[in-house]
């Protein structure tokens, strides 16, 4: 408890594939809660379950037991429709591959997002998004396409991309694991940023100690158990 109100609130959630007969457990009851203002790492090493626990704070999958509340309310039976909901209006994606549509440039993949969230009108959205493209920097390449800029600005696209709909959080799986060391400082920076001065609550999956130090609030995955 920080006296912040609660974003996201997970109480026992597991998570089990099945390969034929085999149950595999990849999340134990875990419990975690997740505070307005948060900037938060989720470190483990790989195989240990940050994906499979991103997909489920992300409204991405569903947990196989558990409760899941989102801002006090408990979404653990929403339809896939009303999770989609959740997740284009109050959750903002940044992948470790970027993910941008290469057909389309910078100013298109970053308003993108707001098409599909009917609370966030389209000139209100194009405004935002050269606000937002001016934030992380890129505003001289606005027309340019994806494959002509250098990983670290496109992950600086993706972000902006994560922030049209003014998200109550940011999620970043692995988001410095295609970088080099000067790009991965500069999205940090970038980060801490959006967290300082803008209050963005952020998420950031890793497997790097390194990364995982920068941020105000440090929690430990391992073979599925969190460490807190
Ligand atoms: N759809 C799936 N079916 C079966 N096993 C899976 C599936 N997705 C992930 N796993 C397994 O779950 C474990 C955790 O995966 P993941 O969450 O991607 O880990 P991390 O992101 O920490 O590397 C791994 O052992 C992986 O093989
Ligand atoms: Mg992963």
């Amino acid at each position: 408890m920080n006296g912040n109100p609660s974003i996201i609130k997970l109480e026992d959630i597991t998570k089990i594939y099945y390969q034929g007969k085999l149950e595999l457990k990849i999340l134990k009851n875990i419990n975690l809660e997740i505070f307005k203002g948060d900037y938060l790492s989720i470190m483990g090493p790989s195989g240990s379950g940050k994906s499979t626990l991103m997909n489920i704070l992300g409204c991405l999958d569903k947990a196989t037991s558990g409760k899941y509340l989102f801002e006090n309310r408990d979404i653990s039976n929403f339809s896939d429709l009303q999770l989609s909901e959740i997740r284009s209006q109050k959750i903002g994606f940044i992948f470790q591959s970027f993910n941008l549509l290469h057909n389309y440039n910078i100013f298109e993949n970053v308003v993108m997002p707001s098409i599909y969230n009917k609370n966030n009108p389209f000139t209100k959205a194009k405004e935002r998004a050269k606000e937002l493209i001016d934030l992380v920097g890129l505003s001289s390449r606005i027309n340019h396409r994806p494959n002509e800029l250098s990983g670290g600005q496109q992950q600086r696209v993706a972000i902006a991309r994560a922030l049209i709909n003014n998200p109550h959080i940011v999620l970043a799986d692995e988001p410095t694991g295609n970088l080099d060391s000067e790009s991965t400082s500069e999205i940090l920076k970038i980060f801490e940023k959006l967290n300082r001065e803008n209050n963005v609550t952020i998420v950031i999956i890793t497997h790097e100690a390194e990364i995982s130090k920068i941020t105000n609030r440090q929690i430990i995955i391992k073979d599925g158990i969190i460490h807190q």
